[in-house]
This record gives C-alpha cells, sequence and structure tokens, in this order.
C-alpha cells in the first residue's frame, strides 16, 4: 500500500506530478510520500493493537530527522544501534524512555551518552559488552535497564548478508548461554536484567519464523521466572517484510495474525512487548529519482546509463535485491497499475536493459536485464520501495555528491535535506591539523 500511481501515463505522489518535481528540483533525488508513511505505522499499531506493544521504529532503515520526527509525533519510539542514531532520534523529538539501544560494539562514550539520556533499553549483545555497561553505570550513580539479546537459531530464510538469528552469528548469544547469563548478571543492581531481545533476519517473508523463534523465548522466559528472574518485555526485533513486487509480503495483518496469540498470554499477564520495524514503514513510503544521461550497446546489451546508481543505491550490488524501476512518463500501453510492479511484466514492446549508474565499478548497477519501456536521453526513471536502506547507506565514492531528500504531504513538497555540494565533499579536509 502505498501513493505512488500512475496517471494517465504520468507518475504521481499524494497530489504531486513526479516528472515535473524531477525537472524542478534536479535528479537524483529522494522523494518520501508522508501518507505512506503514516499509514504504515498506522496499520502496523492496528494489526498489533491486542498487544499494545512499543514500537520502535529501526532507524537505521531510514534516518532523517524530519521522517523520524512524523513517527515520533504518532508515538513511536527508535531502535538505534549507534551514538549517532540516538543523536538522531534525540533531534527528532523521540521519548527517550522509548529507546532500545543494540548493536555489538558500543563505545564507553556511546554508552555514557545513552545513560545520560535515559534511554529505556539497552539490548546486550554478549558478557564483555554487559560488564561494560554495568560497571560505566556504576560509576555514574545510575540504574540501567538491559535486555538480553538471544539467537534463537531459526532460519529466517532471507539472505545470508542479513540473517541474525542463526548460532554463529555475532549478534546476542545462543539460547543454553542465556541461563547463563542471566545466573551470573541477573542481581545486578546497576544493569537491570529485565527483557529478552531477538531479531531473526530482514526482510522474513513469512510469520513462521518468529513465532518459532518467541516461542523459544517464552520457553526460556518461562524457566528464568521459574528461577525467579523478573522479566518484564520481550523485544522481538524487526524484519517485516516490504513488497519490493506487488504480493511479495504478507500484510501487518497477516504477520499480527500469527504472531499476537503467541504473545498474548504474555501480554495479559503484565509483559511489554517490543517491535523493532524498519522496511516494512520505510521502503515503499520512498523512490528514488534518476534521469537517463545515455544510451549505450555493449555487444548485444543495451546500456541505460543514469545519474544514480549504487552509490545513492546499493542494495542490488550488495544484496542481489530487486527494485522495480519504470519511467516517470510513459506510453498508454506501457502504464503499470499498483498490482503490476514485478520483475517479469507482461506488456508489449518492452526491451531488456542494463539499468547501470556512473561509478567506476563493474558491480555499478540497478538492474540487470530488466525489460523496460523504450526510454531516450533526458527520461526520467522511478526506482521504487527505495526508502528503507536507500539515502541510509548511500555513500561519497568517486566524490560524487549524495542526493537531496523531499517529503510529499499532499500538494506540498519540502525539501528535508538538501543536495550535498562538492565543498561539503571536502569540508573536513580544509583545515589540515597537526596532532
Ligand atoms: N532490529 C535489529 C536488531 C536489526 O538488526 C534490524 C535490521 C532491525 C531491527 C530492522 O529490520 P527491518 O525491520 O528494517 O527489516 N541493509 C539491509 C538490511 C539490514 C538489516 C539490519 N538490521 C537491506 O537493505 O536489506
Amino acid at each position: 500500500m502505498d501513493h505512488f500511481e500512475y496517471r494517465d501515463g504520468e507518475l504521481w505522489c499524494e497530489g504531486v506530478d513526479l516528472t515535473e518535481l524531477a525537472g524542478r528540483v534536479g535528479t537524483p533525488l529522494y522523494v518520501y510520500s508522508r501518507r505512506t508513511l503514516e499509514d504504515h505505522y498506522d496499520r502496523l499499531v492496528k494489526a498489533f493493537a491486542q498487544l499494545d506493544p512499543l514500537i520502535c521504529y529501526s532507524i537505521k532503515s531510514c534516518g532523517n530527522v524530519n521522517l523520524c520526527r512524523i513517527l515520533a509525533g504518532r508515538g513511536a519510539g527508535m531502535d538505534v544501534v549507534s551514538g549517532g542514531e540516538l543523536f538522531r532520534a534525540q533531534q527528532a523529538g523521540v521519548r527517550m524512555d522509548k529507546i532500545v539501544y543494540a548493536g555489538v560494539g558500543k563505545t564507553d562514550a556511546e554508552i555514557r551518552d545513552a545513560i545520560t539520556a535515559k534511554i529505556g533499553w539497552f539490548n546486550i549483545e554478549s558478557e564483555a559488552e554487559f560488564e561494560n555497561i554495568a560497571s560505566i553505570a556504576k560509576q555514574m550513580g545510575a540504574q540501567v535497564r538491559a535486555a538480553l539479546r538471544i539467537n534463537p537459531d531459526v532460519d529466517p530464510k532471507t539472505h545470508a548478508k542479513t540473517t541474525t538469528g542463526k548460532k554463529e552469528t555475532k549478534f546476542g548469544v545462543d539460547i543454553e548461554r542465556a541461563r547463563r547469563f542471566f545466573e551470573r548478571y541477573g542481581q545486578d543492581e546497576h544493569a537491570l536484567l529485565r527483557a529478552v531481545h531477538l531479531h531473526i533476519g530482514s526482510p522474513v517473508y513469512s510469520p513462521e519464523p518468529y513465532v518459532q523463534a518467541i516461542d523459544k523465548a517464552l520457553t526460556l522466559i518461562e524457566k528464568l521466572r521459574h528461577q525467579d528472574y523478573q522479566i518484564d518485555a520481550i523485544d522481538i526485533g524487526g524484519g517485516f517484510g516490504a513488497d519490493y513486487e506487488s504480493g511479495q509480503s504478507p500484510s501487518f495483518a497477516d504477520y499480527a495474525s500469527e504472531i499476537v496469540p503467541t504473545l498474548k498470554k504474555f501480554h495479559d499477564d503484565g509483559g511489554q512487548v517490543i517491535l523493532e520495524p524498519g522496511r516494512t514503514i520505510a521502503a515503499n513510503a520512498g523512490v528514488l529519482l534518476t534521469r537517463v544521461q545515455y544510451i549505450k550497446m555493449g555487444g548485444s546489451k543495451k546500456f541505460v546509463i543514469i545519474d544514480s546508481g549504487m552509490h545513492h543505491l546499493i542494495r542490488p550490488t550488495l544484496y542481489d535485491s530487486f527494485h522495480f524501476i519504470w519511467p516517470t512518463k510513459v506510453a498508454p500501453m506501457h502504464q503499470p497499475d499498483k498490482g503490476q510492479r514485478r520483475l517479469e511484466m507482461d506488456l508489449p514492446g518492452l526491451e531488456p536493459c542494463e539499468v547501470v549508474g556512473p561509478v567506476c565499478e563493474s558491480g555499478d548497477y540497478l538492474a540487470k536485464a530488466r525489460r523496460l519501456p523504450p526510454v531516450a536521453r533526458g527520461d526520467v526513471l522511478c526506482v521504487f520501495s527505495a526508502g528503507a536502506y536507500g539515502m541510509v547507506m548511500a555513500s561519497n565514492y568517486n566524490a560524487f555528491p549524495r542526493p537531496a531528500e523531499v517529503l510529499i504531504n499532499d500538494k506540498r513538497v519540502t525539501q528535508i535535506r538538501r543536495r550535498e555540494t562538492y565543498q561539503d565533499l571536502v569540508a573536513g579536509e580544509l583545515e589540515p591539523t597537526e596532532l
């Protein structure tokens, strides 16, 4: 469900014509739809309402302060993994007791900042980290709440680079080690070990792995409670899918219909449920607009060379991810409806193309052997579902400035991040200092 749609062969977002916008603001350009972002968040809240969960939006997926502020305004907390993300959340006005802080390598400075900010939960990834957080809290005369991240060892059937809940991973501790962990640290007075955290991978395109993982976590919690450890919360992580191809992902309601019953008793007994969704909220709330620079043949292949690429959206290169790409202006016979955003499009006159960027790497592409309507120099292409893990993973490789970001709210367009300039690229280098 999103608010990007073709009308009379032209792509619109809410009340804005995106071809016209690209001409006016320039490309490459990340465009977000406020209504889509809000709809996704609201649907998620509704689907899981019976558990009244704390929804900690995973800021790593799309961290623009202005977008985070919208979600915070609707009551969202945030899942952060660095001091920088915590700072972003603070700038967005997120309530600090709604922050969960994960990440395997938290530094002393980051831990101190998070304690000072009075965040809700530290998600603990190892014994050494727990000891460090407890000792810093003690030095500061503070008390923090901690959740132990466990690896439920289930297969989320997702890309190897985004699988996290298996036994041999750098994240969390395995479930057998968890009880020993509580026996060792469960009485600490400065870091109160009071919750269990899991995150199995991303994206996870079915509810079953969640149910399996949560069942394992609940069994552990039951045993821990039996030993008189107080467990106040379970954080089931994020990883819910998004439709990169139409109809690919279960709906919020589909996930909830299986997950809610497994957690209902825990909730009814007074336990708090925490979710950390990122992609499912942000992915289809954003697109990347890019302009065709040149068309070139390479052997029998047709290359469509654009003014964006792996430096702005690295997902195809890094994970072989599919992003639907289509011109913002098409002939009537090439107008897709929303159900038609897919790899295989059964329309006449499409031609296989390599959609590539200007970066000096052969891995710089957004699509390979992709059948597109005829495109020419100057046309604007829309790369869909780019709201999550798009701009946040962009780089300045080859010294290309990063794109601007704009937010559409009905007919209004607001620039929420200005386009970088050449000056920005060298700003930190202009005054060398002797150390
Ligand atoms: N919680 C934890 C502990 C995580 O590690 C992640 C994502 C999330 C929540 C949010 O997952 P989401 O709901 O957004 O799927 N760059 C990759 C995805 C990396 C995900 C890392 N962790 C991609 O572009 O597919």
